[in-house]
């Protein structure tokens, strides 16, 4: 599926494959979800991250996923019937605007998949302007990505950014924590 909606929009999409499980395993395993209320995903695609999340989130915690793609987002309303799951055709942009239509907020962690390197500038800056609104105090964004144009982003908006290398997924990605508003 991902290679199809790849091949339809490859700027949007960014990759033909999934996640591997061994980058969502390296992404995840440092973050603390055991308290999180909200976990807001962008850009979840056939859903490695969203299965994964579901997993380390508790009970009665929400996880909102945002894809402009609404095969997408159908795929994951039809293939994970889980009540914490709220899958949700749209922009990433719009975090702010969809957050308050579903009565939702602050958010603790989001976990992005969108390839910063291929969207317009301007868009990407959007993206991380919303989410710095939408976290809250202990909020985290956690960003894996084939190149490196997101991490300018990170370091103008948040105070401390870790980095890591993965080389087992195709294609080898660099996965981002960032915390703390900078500032
Ligand atoms: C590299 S794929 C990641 C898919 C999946 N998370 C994975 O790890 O296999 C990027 C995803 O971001 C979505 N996307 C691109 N731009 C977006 C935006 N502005 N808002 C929300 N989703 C977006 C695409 O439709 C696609 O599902």
């Amino acid at each position: 599926m991902t290679m199809r909606e790849f091949l339809r929009s490859p700027s949007g999409v960014g990759s033909a494959f999934p996640a591997s499980a061994a980058l969502v395993r390296a992404a995840l395993d440092p973050v603390d979800f055991s308290a999180a209320r909200l976990v807001v995903e962008f850009g979840p695609g056939e859903g490695p991250f969203t299965r994964e999340l579901l997993r380390r989130m508790p009970a009665g915690s929400t996880l909102l996923t945002i894809d402009t793609s609404h095969r997408f987002t159908r795929y994951l309303q039809e293939s994970l019937p889980d009540p914490r799951l709220h899958a949700v055709t749209g922009s990433a942009a719009s975090l702010n605007v969809i957050l308050r239509r579903l009565g939702l907020g602050p958010v603790d962690r989001i976990v992005t998949g969108i390839p910063f390197s291929t969207i317009a500038p301007d868009l990407g800056a959007r993206i991380l302007d919303s989410s710095v609104e939408a976290l809250g105090e202990q909020g985290q964004i956690i960003a894996y990505q084939m190149r490196d144009a997101v991490a300018p982003l990170l370091a103008a908006r948040f105070a401390e950014v870790r980095t890591a290398r993965i080389w087992r997924n195709m294609p080898p990605c660099r996965i981002y924590w960032a915390s703390g508003r900078s500032g």
